[in-house]
Parts: C-alpha cells; sequence; structure tokens
C-alpha cells in the first residue's frame, strides 16, 4: 500500500487501522478494542490487553528461531573493542538481570532510573525491567549531579542501575561518584544501587546500598515475562520543558510495542534480520525507540555507539561502523553530519570504504538544513530523509515512509504526517491556517498508540502544557506550515526550549541556576544560530547594585555554574555581563528580539518596548561574544 491509501485507510477508520496493526504483536491477552476515550483528553491504546515488552523484544525471536540472530552489536571506539550478543544470549542475561532484581523486591509498576553510557548493559537493564513490568528511567550521562536527583526525586525508583564510568573523548566521565553525589543531594533513598563496574574506572561502593553488578546476579533463577495492562507504563523519560524542572514523559507499554514495530518496516523500510543503527544516546528517546525497542521488538539487529561522528579517530567513524556491520539504514541527528563535513568537506574517506548496504540516512532531532542533506546525499548516494518527532511522541509525527514507497523528497520538509496524526497548522486563535501560512503546529486529538497519555505526577502539567491552548488539539511547541502538498516545515521551538547539537534544552533551566549566583540580580539565556550544533545557549547577566567584580571572572563562574548545576551537555560557554535587559513595558524580557540581533537576522523594534536603547548596549555586548557571526 502507498503512502496515501496507508494515510486514507487509518483516517477513514483509525481503531480498526490500529487493531490490525496491534496483530504483528504476542500478546499475552489480546485487546478487545484500541481506543479508550472515557477520560477524554486524556486518552489510552489497547488498554485491557495484556503484554510484555521484553517477550516482544527479546523472547519471542528465539522461539521463533532467530536466537543465533545477532540482537546487538557494540562497537566502542573509545575501548578499542566490538562485542555482539545474540538473541538468545540476550534473553538469558536479561531473564537472569530480571531475576536478580526480582530476588530484591522490584516487580510490577516499581521504578528503577539507570543512569549507564551507552554500553549493552543499558539496554539489558531496560529490558530487564519490561520483563518484570517495573517502569525504567533512564538519564542521560551528560546531566550533573543535581538534574540526576531531580529525576530521582520525581520518580522515586525503588532500585537504581548505574555504570562505575562513561568514556568521553579524551576524559572518563565519572558516574558513579556523580551517583553518590545526587544520592546526596535527593530526597528519595533508593532500596539499593547495581553498579556495572568499568574496567576503564572502577568505582567504590557504598556497603549496604551498592551492589556490584555481577556478584548480585550470582545464582538468581532467570525471571519470565510478567504480563502488564496495555496501558501500564514502560518507562518515564524525562525532557526539558520551560522550566528548571523537568517533564516525565510517560510511555504506555502497548501503544509503544505497537506503533514502534509499524514505523520499523513502513517508516525506515526495514525486514527482520536487517542490520539498524540509530546513533544516538540510550538517554534520549532515538535511543529508546530505536536503539532498544524499535528495532528489536522487529526482530533486527541494533547497533550500539559508544563514540563520537568526529575524533574516535577520525570523520571516517560513521563509514567504518556501517561497512563493518552492513549497515542497512542509519538515524543520527543532522549535527553529526555537520561535524563529519566539516572535517571531511570533500568526502574523500566516505570513499575508502564500501557503503553498499547503506539503504537511506534518517535525520531528526533538530531542523536539518538544506546544506546538510544536499552534501549526505552526494557522498552517500542514498535517500537522505528528515523526519520530526519529539520525546512526547515517541515516534515519527511526520516522515518520507520509506517502506511504503519514498514520496519525492523536498529539502527543507520532515515529509508529510505519519497516519495516526491529524497535524493542523493553527493560528493563535486556534483556527486552521491556509498553506504557506506559518502558525502553531497542533496534532488533533487523540494522539496515536505510543504517545504520551500524561507526564509522572503532574497530570495538570500535562493539560496546561499541551492540551489547554488549543482544545481538541495536542500541542507540539513547535511553529510551522504546511504546503499545498501537505508536506510539513518545521521552523522554530514557540517556547523557550532550545536544541543544541539535537539534545534539547531549557534556557529556563539555566536562567534558574544563573540567578542562583549571588552577584546576578537578573538574567536572561537565548538561543543563538551555531554552525555545528544549530544552536547554543548564551547569558546575559545584570549584577547586583553595587557590585564591583571583575565582569569577565562573573561571567566564568556562571558558566561553570551551569555545567555543575546542569551538566556539560548544556554547552553553555558564553556569557556576559550587561547593565540592563530589554523589556517590554510590562516587564517580559524580549529574548526573541535579543536571538535576532546575535544571528544577525533583520528585526523589528518590538511596539511594547520599554527602553529601546538598551537594545545598542546588547548589541554592543553580543559584538563583544563576536555575535552576529561573520
Ligand atoms: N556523558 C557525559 N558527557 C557528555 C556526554 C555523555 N554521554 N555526551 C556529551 N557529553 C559532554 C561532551 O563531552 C561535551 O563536554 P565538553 O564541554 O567538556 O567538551 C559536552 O557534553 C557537549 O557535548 P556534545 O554536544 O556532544 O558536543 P561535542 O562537541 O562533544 O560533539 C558532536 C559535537 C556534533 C560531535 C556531537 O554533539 C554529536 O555527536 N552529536 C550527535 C547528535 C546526537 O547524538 N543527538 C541525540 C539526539 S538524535
Ligand atoms: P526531543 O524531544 O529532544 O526529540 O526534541 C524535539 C524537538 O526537536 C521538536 O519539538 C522540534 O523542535 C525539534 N525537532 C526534532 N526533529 C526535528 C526535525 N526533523 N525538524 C525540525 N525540528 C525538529
Amino acid at each position: 500500500m502507498s503512502y496515501a491509501e496507508t494515510y486514507a485507510a487509518w483516517a477513514a477508520d483509525p481503531e480498526g487501522w490500529w487493531m490490525r496493526a496491534a496483530r504483528a504483536i504476542d500478546w499475552v491477552r489480546p485487546p478487545s478494542r484500541a481506543l479508550w476515550a472515557g477520560r477524554a483528553p486524556f486518552y489510552e491504546w489497547f488498554a485491557d490487553a495484556e503484554v510484555n515488552g521484553c517477550w516482544n523484544a527479546v523472547d519471542r525471536h528465539v522461539r521463533a528461531g532467530r536466537g543465533s540472530q545477532t540482537a546487538v552489536i557494540h562497537d566502542s571506539p573509545v575501548t578499542g573493542t566490538i562485542r555482539r550478543i545474540s538473541y538468545a544470549e540476550l534473553q538469558e542475561r536479561v531473564a537472569r538481570l530480571a531475576g536478580a532484581l526480582a530476588a530484591r523486591g522490584v516487580g510490577v509498576g516499581d521504578r528503577v532510573v539507570i543512569y549507564m553510557p551507552m554500553v549493552p548493559e543499558a539496554l539489558e537493564a531496560m529490558l530487564a525491567c519490561a520483563r518484570l513490568g517495573a517502569i525504567h528511567s533512564v538519564v542521560f550521562g551528560g546531566f550533573a549531579a543535581p538534574e540526576l536527583a531531580a529525576r530521582i526525586d520525581d520518580a522515586t525508583p525503588k532500585a537504581i542501575i548505574a555504570a562505575s564510568c562513561g568514556i568521553e573523548p579524551g576524559r572518563i566521565v565519572h558516574y558513579k561518584p556523580l551517583l553518590d553525589a545526587a544520592l546526596a543531594q535527593a530526597r528519595h533513598r533508593p532500596a539499593f544501587c547495581v553498579i556495572f563496574q568499568r574496567e576503564q574506572e572502577v568505582a567504590r561502593l557504598t556497603p549496604g546500598r551498592d551492589l556490584d553488578w555481577h556478584a548480585f546476579q550470582f545464582g538468581a533463577a532467570p525471571a519470565p515475562c510478567v504480563p502488564v495492562a496495555g496501558n501500564h507504563p514502560a518507562y518515564i523519560l524525562y525532557t526539558s520543558g520551560t522550566t528548571g524542572q523537568p517533564k516525565g514523559v510517560v510511555r504506555p507499554t502497548a501503544g509503544h510495542l505497537v506503533a514502534l514495530n509499524w514505523t520499523m518496516g513502513a517508516v525506515y523500510g526495514m525486514k527482520p534480520g536487517e542490520v539498524f543503527w540509530a546513533a544516538s544516546d540510550v538517554g534520549w528517546v532515538v535511543g529508546h525507540s530505536y536503539i532498544c525497542y524499535g528495532p528489536l521488538i522487529h526482530g533486527n539487529t541494533t547497533v550500539m555507539y559508544e563514540g563520537k561522528p568526529v575524533g574516535t579517530p577520525d570523520a571516517a567513524a560513521f563509514w567504518r561502523v556501517i561497512e563493518a556491520h552492513r549497515v542497512a539504514c542509519l538515524f543520527t541527528a543532522p549535527t553529526a553530519f555537520r561535524a563529519i563535513k566539516r572535517e571531511d568537506p570533500g568526502g574523500a574517506l566516505v570513499r575508502h570504504h564500501d557503503l553498499s548496504s547503506l539503504r537511506a540516512l534518517f535525520l531528526a532531532g533538530e531542523r536539518a538544513d538544506p546544506d546538510t542533506i544536499r552534501w549526505a546525499e552526494a557522498q552517500l548516494g542514498v535517500p537522505v530523509i528528515d523526519h520530526w518527532w519529539q520525546t512526547e511522541t515517541g515516534w515519527a509525527i511526520a516522515a518520507n515512509p520509506l517502506g511504503l514507497g519514498l514520496l519525492p523528497v523536498r529539502v527543507g520538509s520532515p515529509g508529510v504526517p505519519m497516519p495516526g496524526y491529524d497535524v493542523q497548522v493553527l493560528d493563535e486563535g486556534g483556527h486552521p491556517l491556509p498553506p504557506g501560512q506559518l502558525g502553531a503546529v497542533a496534532v488533533r486529538l487523540p494522539l496515536p498508540p505510543g504517545t504520551l497519555p500524561t507526564l509522572w505526577n503532574a497530570e495538570a502539567r500535562f493539560r496546561k502544557g499541551y492540551l489547554d491552548h488549543f482544545p481538541g488539539f495536542y500541542e507540539t511547541g513547535d511553529a510551522g506550515y504546511r504546503d499545498e502538498d501537505g508536506y510539513l516545515y518545521i521552523m522554530a521551538r514557540t517556547d523557550d526550549v532550545i536544541n543544541v547539537a539535537g539534545h534539547r534544552l531549557s534556557t529556563g533551566a539555566m536562567e534558574e541556576v544563573l540567578a542562583s549566583h549571588p552577584d546576578v540580580a537578573e538574567c536572561a539565556v537565548i538561543g543563538v544560530a551555531d554552525p555545528l550544533k544549530g544552536q547554543v545557549p548564551l547569558g546575559f547577566l545584570c549584577l547586583n547594585k553595587g557590585c564591583a567584580r571583575d565582569h569577565a571572572e562573573i561571567a566564568a563562574e556562571a558558566v561553570r555554574l551551569v555545567r555543575d548545576r546542569i551538566g556539560p551537555v548544556a554547552d553553555f560557554k558564553r556569557a556576559a555581563v550587561v547593565e540592563r535587559l530589554p523589556k517590554t513595558r510590562s516587564g517580559k524580557i524580549l529574548r526573541s528580539t535579543m536571538a535576532k540581533i546575535a544571528d544577525g537576522e533583520p528585526w523589528k523594534m518590538p511596539a511594547t518596548i520599554d527602553d529601546p536603547a538598551i537594545l545598542d548596549e546588547i548589541g554592543a555586548a553580543l559584538r563583544q561574544l563576536g555575535y552576529p557571526r561573520g
């Protein structure tokens, strides 16, 4: 079936369409119906089914005779190792880990925080939770201890599974000391922690709290898969909102199994047995959906790459991995390709490798700029497909579905709405806008299976943040437009979220940290355009009256503060001290005007500005920092 036929079939009978997609999943008790709308605008899918996520990702493939197929390839240039784990081995390892967790009381509904780098044990920990019906919450390694502590306090885990260390080029990331610091700050105490000791740095264990990964599993009986209700949360994944308090996106079990399995074939064009590589991190939604669950549910081999696109050791790293493992489909963020292109603009390194296995490159996580798309197309000779989604949705809202027959690629557009998503571009009053006009991109409720039904412990925040503004719609937080043929164009965020190297960050969270500096009276953080990372944050600090300290020293302290409180991933490296911030007469800081000045874009003097002269001061401060670029 073509895309148009598929979308029309879904639109004609959404519930029947999803019930048919659900047939690809192994159910303990099949759903009697697809949609549960009794609590609208809170919707659930497959709520009366019983199912197990780990069974569908692992055990069923062993039973079907795929036990000897490689399930996971861990390719780690930072440790110089490549490791392959078959589906049968994965089953054995996950069942034993789950058995050890169960023996210590972890069961259905208990939360388990996972704080691990890109090692297969991270996937095993996720799958062991799914096996028991425990709800995992993976925390990205680039966050600092206070961010981990905030997630521990919100998720209140019974157990934490962590690694002793991660490896970034040129430095060891001390996961265990970061965990210790987070636990010292957190109010919540887990019953126990399991520590996977890596040889690059062996951590000191805290007696009575910490257990060694191997010793703890010794003699444990393998645990069977525990059936859970279809709407049971598979995981919580925290993402940045407009404030410092991260939002816990809840992922329901059955919906994500059905939707991810469908996308593997229809969106990515994968057949079971082939090799899929999402070059992301398990700490992000891409890692959840397309390093862990999607490829495994679909019976693919997943590549887990512990390295960077450049520098580990060079800009040929991606090509080596594709060739070595016969990767059929690569998924990454545009920033990774910008990094490669910067080091090897002519693509000389590409030609040293046999990339004949590769059928397509998928990009997401940030806007894919036309230059990068064209460069990738020219080097790889395969379709380069931008697609658009969010942590909240867990899978593509819009894409160009390779498995349904590729539509003509329109550079600059992440494609067309996927079945399940009735995407509308709305004006401020919530009225649909005609093609070509920029507005808020919203999705008519209900969202499809696999998307968030709510936020963990924060139903009111879910309603306020996503549902209240446009009744009957889910507000994506993105602005964009559609063309005459229904292709979407996603242009910017409508909130204070910025996107740094494909990582979603809150400028509000950074402002909260800066405001805590004893010399800072007021501050603003904006995202400015960056040729490598898409955007980077930049801070403005107004000091307390009478503060006579050196401005450069205070700016350096501010940079350190954000690194220590939020983490290196924020990439907050630029700050300037200014006398005043530009505001409207009602006191709202004019962040978007400041960002336009920094980017050298045309801007209009806001009619409501309190004192236009302040913008000159901001322009001068920006010039000192080297903005606008070029
Ligand atoms: N654990 C600890 N620290 C981490 C980390 C992790 N898992 N991942 C990144 N960091 C640190 C980096 O070491 C860096 O620290 P530094 O300030 O000391 O140099 C900082 O966080 C910023 O990292 P990053 O944004 O990755 O920048 P980079 O300069 O190291 O690399 C790219 C730039 C483009 C190569 C890199 O961003 C990249 O590979 N991006 C791919 C995109 C991606 O994976 N997106 C995920 C969503 S699909
Ligand atoms: P995250 O939740 O971290 O995946 O970030 C989601 C946000 O990243 C979206 O709301 C968009 O702002 C942005 N984004 C993701 N994919 C794309 C894309 N293909 N084009 C433009 N923006 C994107």
